[in-house]
């Protein structure tokens, strides 16, 4: 079954200075993705393939995909202006997704940054179950506060400049509470979501502590089907494609 499809804007409004939220209601069938899928996203109104670029699925509410994004480069400033009502090109749902913890595996999530766009339906899915770390670099980055404390069962926060929360990165956070008060918690499963050294060190911590648990990895990508080779990165059992094995893969497989 084809993944492409086109989809009407009803809402691209600013979330903070700069990230957006964009709503989309599909016009021909789509999928109903899981969290940790992405999608390709067309960034003007022409068919070019080239133009999409791919974002992780925030919300699926009452037929509408929601996404939260990070104007970047190019692509992205394409995306914050375009217009209510204008269609655009999609691909997806693409990608693996989360698998679930089991039963007495207290789920550990950790984002970075626009991360949080990556595990927010996960956290939704796993409720008061969920023990969320959430970092960013100052207060007023860090986004949809309110509805992550009324999911999860607990959400620590944490910013570079010390502006809410503990002062210090994520992963600084994550360490401190992993030796003191999360030490009493038996089985783990880490999922992480953010910025490449942020992974790298989560995976590190993981494996040294001998936590299972996923990461999903962020890598441009051209084709976002598996065809172009262009987001492969090195795993253990060999090179993957982020856009078709992963974008989730199991903590200890990334070579770094
Ligand atoms: C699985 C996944 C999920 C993601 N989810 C989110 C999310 O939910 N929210 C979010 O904010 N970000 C997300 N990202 C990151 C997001 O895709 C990038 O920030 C975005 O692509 C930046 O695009 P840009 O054009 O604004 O930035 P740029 O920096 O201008 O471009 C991004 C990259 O695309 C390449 N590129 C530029 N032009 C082209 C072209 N014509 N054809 C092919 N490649 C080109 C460039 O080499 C550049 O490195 C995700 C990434 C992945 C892989
Ligand atoms: S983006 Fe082309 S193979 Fe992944």
């Amino acid at each position: 079954m084809s993944r492409y499809f086109r989809a009407e804007i009803i809402e691209n409004s600013p979330a903070n200075r700069n990230h957006n939220l964009l709503i989309l209601t599909p016009h021909e069938f789509s999928e109903h993705p899981i969290p940790g899928q992405f999608y390709m996203i067309g960034t003007d109104c022409s068919y070019d393939p080239l133009l999409k670029r791919p974002f992780s699925v925030f919300r699926r509410f009452a037929g509408e995909v929601y996404f939260l994004y990070r104007i970047k480069g190019k692509g992205t400033e394409r995306m914050r202006q375009m217009k209510k009502g204008q269609i655009v090109n999609m691909l997806g749902p693409l990608g693996n997704g989360y698998p679930l913890p089991g039963k007495n595996l207290t789920p550990l999530l950790i984002a970075g940054g626009i991360g949080i766009a990556s595990l927010f339906p996960l956290v939704e899915k796993l409720g008061n179950n969920a023990i969320l770390f959430y970092g960013g670099r100052t207060a007023n980055e860090l986004l949809m506060l309110d509805e992550l404390r009324r999911m999860a069962g607990e959400v620590i926060i944490s910013t570079d400049d010390g502006s809410i929360g503990e002062k210090g990165t994520v992963v600084d956070t994550f360490k401190k509470l992993l030796a003191s008060h999360l030490s009493a918690i038996g089985y783990q499963l880490i999922y992480a979501c953010g910025p490449t050294p942020m992974l790298e060190a989560v995976s590190k911590i993981a494996v040294e502590k001998g936590i299972k648990g996923y990461i999903s990895m962020e890598e441009n990508m051209a084709c976002g089907v598996g065809a172009c080779l262009g987001c492969a990165v090195k795993t253990k059992k060999g090179y993957k494609r982020v856009c078709k094995e992963g974008p989730v893969f199991p903590i200890e497989e990334i070579v770094w």
